[in-house]
């Protein structure tokens, strides 16, 4: 069972929506996949088209130590060979995450039982910032994806993932895929921005994807809960690429 995050500290340049689509894209290909939504918005949820009401169970409750629930309980289907666990009270999660002493440990306790279940591939759509949260999720995964706006404030700041992986004393090996997002190929702005981070992680193997282009489509498949394989050819065609790069880098 493959572990990934879907992390970048800053909010806002699609974590949700890679998570989400790459988490269909790896279904379709025939594998197993359980997209674990740990952003407090709920918004992966959302753009699978699974609202509060579509649950009772959620990570909470697996947590909750006054509860004894099962993992299964809180796990809903969302598509074909792709299931869903979902989240709510983020904050009270991350409180009690504080209280954690072994926080490096914790997400495996918690979602032991997902390897008996079957997955192929674990994805964890992380919320923007540092949090006690993300830093479980970074402990807890072996590979980490990181959706990169490309403007110049966010490829600029796009080492901090170094410094966050330093301070939880992580290997930064664990970064398998950087995907550039929201590109404006009309834009001379958006091509330099996107060389300066090719530029940036020259010295990393092949991480850097093509790619992902700003489209309307996109934010409205989201709005819709479908995926971009349900209403978008083209960026479909873009997320597939994404995931043939994933594949044979973490698969
Ligand atoms: N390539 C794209 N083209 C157009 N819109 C996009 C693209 N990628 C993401 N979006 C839209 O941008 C908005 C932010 O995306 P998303 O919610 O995935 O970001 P996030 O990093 O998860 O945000 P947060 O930090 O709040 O969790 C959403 O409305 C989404 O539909
Ligand atoms: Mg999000």
């Amino acid at each position: 069972m493959k572990k990934i995050a879907v992390l970048n500290n800053k909010g806002g340049v699609g974590k949700s929506t890679v998570a989400v689509q790459i988490s269909h894209g790896l279904s379709m290909l025939g594998f197993k996949v359980i997209l674990v939504d740990l952003d407090g918005q709920n918004d992966s949820s959302l753009f699978l088209g699974i609202s509060e009401k579509d649950y009772n169970k959620t990570f909470f409750d697996l947590i909750d130590k006054r509860n004894d629930v099962k993992l299964e309980d809180c796990i809903i289907n969302a598509r074909e060979s792709l299931d869903l666990l979902p989240n709510s009270h983020i904050e009270e999660i991350n409180a009690e995450f504080y209280r954690e002493s072994r926080i490096d440990l914790i997400l495996n306790e918690k979602l032991q039982g997902l390897e008996n279940l079957g997955y192929d591939f674990v994805v964890v759509d992380c919320g923007p910032q540092r949090t006690r949260i993300n830093d479980s999720v970074l402990c807890y995964v072996d590979n980490i994806v990181m959706p990169v706006q490309v403007e110049a404030a966010a490829v600029r700041a796009c080492g901090s993932i170094y410094e966050y992986l330093s301070d939880l004393r992580l290997s930064p090996d664990k970064i398998s895929l950087i995907i550039p997002n929201m590109y404006d190929q009309r834009t001379r702005d958006a091509k330099e921005n996107l060389e300066f981070l090719r530029e940036f992680f020259k010295d990393e193997d092949n991480i850097v994807t093509n790619p992902i282009n700003r489209r309307v489509k996109i934010t409205e498949a989201g709005k819709m809960g479908k995926t971009v394989f349900e209403y978008d050819e083209e960026s479909a065609q873009q997320f597939f690429e994404v995931l043939e790069r994933l594949v044979k880098k973490v698969g």
